[in-house]
């Protein structure tokens, strides 16, 4: 049992441990793990085999840790009753629990050994159901004493290394709501928490060794400048933003409803390999598709595999591809950020990690922020109109012209209608994961500070703290663009505000500097190009059954069964129409059904 726990532990790219009811009611959990097959047994072999070559041998593995979650259905990573007990009962010999002590949450009611055993589980459900941050949010209720301010800590199964070096246990992490703790501690810790790691190896966003990151971070930056690289790549961005338009009006032609989700996924993962990585258009519509099914999840369309060999195919086009160019090769800029692939002098699993990365967090999190965004619009029309007006207003100033990079900076109710949907809907509701790398303390629920030790697990949440009434006022769930945003909230394109991570103490939608999202400028310039094409041409109403949540009043703390975002990794919208059933409970990818009608006046 303990080799399958390992086999287990390591292709989880977090810990899922849930086999409880879906409805967190009493419900037997699961005695037994998964039955494991030999042909599950030799995909899992090979699988990690392919680990340990990339990183010593640099030889780029056929399988992604996604491929692998399609090829098991997602049924890996379920830790039984009995694996369960014995991490627990290694956990407790060790003290690692010692630390549960520290701060008020759901350990707390977990009196017996079973209940224990049952909230170890209940917390992989919720990561298995993309429901976690809603329950973070109803402890911190039910344990916290300041509401959603409130930290708490919480027992995880963590799991650590690759390959052949992976392994888990259990311990705690603190869920830091705090806005004042939140802003300091990831400020100042920025070392992360090893979570990342089995999926994206020592990236830039995974690895623990500071130094580490910094030098990815130095290097791969100049990709991101907004003058110097990025303006110069917005024609490419430009030329599919308008194409995005062309491939709308057919798709949704005759009154036909369009999955918003799907189609700006898509757009986002266009943008992505023919803006930023310089990729053909041919690979980009051969790969689009399968690359998001795996990273979705998608069991209907998703193919083994064919993430892991698009990796193949991009990894290749950057070792090879004379024509890219960064802004520093004095050459025209194409595809900066695979040229920094190229001329990076980094291990093999540090570039293949990156690119997986950026695949990944460079597409889901932006179609998902877009998505968010059509979603509160549709539901609020009269805002839907004035962002059309600015968007007419625009094109009308340019004359006919193209726009150009700084033209962006004159989009002031998109800008805030972006930043409205990041706050309300993080696409990373999570926030960040990070490790003390000394003694810190942070307020515990009578308001006086607790120490924690260094080497404590961390996470500043950016969704109970974007949803906090005490930070925001009573209308926190109410979709308001024209809120008192603090300057430094704003998001801004086009100008000298443009290169800024927006943040505050309450406000953390790209996690705050020096570790903050290295793609937003990006992010924003592709968002501005699109929706500005999007609102220049169509009217988005929501299609049935989204239509049903024209007026729902949607919370921080929704039920699982609910209509609410679904946060694995990123957060989309729930697809209300497709699930599938699995040991653990239900199952549901992303949708967002919208009639998009063209404006013919
Ligand atoms: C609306 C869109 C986006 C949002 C909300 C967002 C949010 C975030 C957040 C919260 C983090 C910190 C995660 C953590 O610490 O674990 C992050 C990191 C990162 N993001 Fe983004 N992101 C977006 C778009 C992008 C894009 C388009 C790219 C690349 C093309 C990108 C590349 C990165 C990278 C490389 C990091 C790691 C930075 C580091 O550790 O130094 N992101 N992002």
């Amino acid at each position: 049992m303990q080799r399958l726990s390992n086999l287990v532990g390591q292709i989880r790219p977090s810990p899922t441990a849930g086999t409880a009811s879906d409805d967190g009611s009493n419900k037997p959990p699961m005695e037994q793990g998964l039955d494991m097959t030999p042909e599950l047994m030799t995909t899992i072999m090979q699988y990690r085999q392919s680990v340990d070559e990339l990183k010593d041998e640099g030889i780029f593995p056929s399988m992604t840790i996604f491929d692998l979650q399609l090829a098991t259905k997602f049924e890996l990573g379920v830790a039984s009753e009995a694996d369960a007990n014995t991490m627990i009962d290694a956990a407790e010999k060790s003290g690692a629990l010692e630390i549960l002590k520290k701060l008020p949450g759901p350990w707390d009611g977990a009196k017996t050994r079973a209940a224990q055993v049952k909230l170890l589980q209940f917390m992989g459900f919720g990561q298995a159901t993309g429901s976690d941050i809603f329950q973070f949010a109803k402890w911190q209720n039910e344990f916290g004493k300041r509401g959603l301010n409130s930290n708490i800590i919480v027992p995880i199964i963590l799991g650590t290394g690759t390959g052949t070096d992976r392994g888990f246990g259990v311990n705690a992490r603190v869920i830091l709501s705090d806005a004042a703790d939140s802003e300091r501690i990831s400020r100042t810790h920025v070392r992360k928490e090893g979570n990342f790691e089995v999926a994206l190896y020592d990236g830039i966003i995974a690895t623990t060794d500071n130094e580490h990151w910094q030098k990815q971070r130095h290097h791969l930056a100049e990709a991101f400048m907004p003058l110097s690289s990025l303006a110069k790549i917005m024609p490419v961005s430009l030329a599919r933003a308008k194409q995005c338009t062309e491939r709308l009006a057919q798709s949704a032609a005759g009154g036909a409803v369009v999955d918003m989700s799907d189609f700006l996924l898509h757009e986002a993962q266009a943008q992505l390999q023919l803006a930023l990585l310089g990729a053909p258009e041919k690979l980009m519509n051969e790969t689009n598709e399968d690359i998001r099914a795996a990273f979705i999840g998608d069991l209907e369309h998703g193919k083994v595999g064919a993430l892991g060999d698009a990796m193949k195919s991009l990894m290749e086009l950057a070792a090879t591809d004379q024509t890219l160019a960064l802004p520093t090769d004095e050459a025209a800029v194409k595809g900066p950020l695979s040229r920094a692939v190229q001329t990076s002098n980094m291990s093999a699993q540090t570039n293949y990690g990156n690119m997986l990365l950026i695949l990944f967090a460079g597409h889901d999190t932006t179609g998902h922020t877009m998505t968010w965004l059509m979603f509160e619009v549709a539901r609020h029309p009269e805002i839907q109109i004035a962002l059309r007006k600015e968007a007419d207003a625009f094109f009308k100033k340019l004359d006919g012209r193209d726009p150009e990079y700084r033209d962006l900076a004159e989009t002031d109710l998109l800008d805030r209608c972006v930043t409205e949907t990041l706050r309300m809907w993080p696409a990373v509701a999570n926030g960040t994961f990070r490790q003390l790398q000394y003694e810190d303390t942070v307020t515990g629920p009578d308001g006086k500070p607790v120490s924690l030790p260094k080497g404590t697990f961390v996470n500043i949440m950016n969704w109970s703290r974007h949803r906090n009434p005490d930070l925001w006022g009573p209308d926190v769930d109410e979709f308001n663009p024209y809120r008192d945003f603090k300057p430094e909230e704003l998001a801004k394109v086009g100008c000298s505000m443009a290169g800024a991570n927006i943040q505050s103490d309450r406000f953390s939608p790209f996690a705050h500097a020096p570790r903050g999202c290295l793609g937003r400028n990006f992010a924003q310039m592709e968002m501005r190009l699109i929706l500005l094409y999007l609102f220049h041409r169509f009217e988005f109403k929501l299609a049935p059954p989204y239509d049903t949540l024209t007026t729902a009043k949607l919370g921080a703390t929704p039920d699982v069964h609910e209509f609410r975002g679904i946060n694995r990794a990123t957060m989309g919208p729930m697809d209300l129409e497709q699930s599938s059933q699995k040991r653990w409970g239900t199952r549901h990818v992303y949708a967002m059904k919208m009639f998009a009608r063209e404006d013919t006046q």
